[in-house]
């Protein structure tokens, strides 16, 4: 996987800046939201969104 990789093409968000939320303290899909507006324009991605930041939150406890 690669953080340079573009999660949500609506707003060019990548992996790397999910990543860089979770490390600054989001813990849930709904404050990766706030921070980095993923997922809030046509919603496709949002699953997988999700499912990035539950892996991103789990690897860090
Ligand atoms: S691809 Fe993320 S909101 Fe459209």
């Amino acid at each position: 996987m690669n953080l340079d990789d573009v999660i949500c093409p609506c707003l060019n968000v990548t992996r790397g800046m999910i990543k860089d939320a979770v490390d600054s303290g989001a813990s849930t899909l709904e404050e990766v939201q706030e921070s980095t507006g993923a997922g809030t324009v046509c919603g496709a991605c949002v699953d997988e969104v999700e499912e990035y930041v539950r892996e991103l939150v789990s690897e860090k406890k």
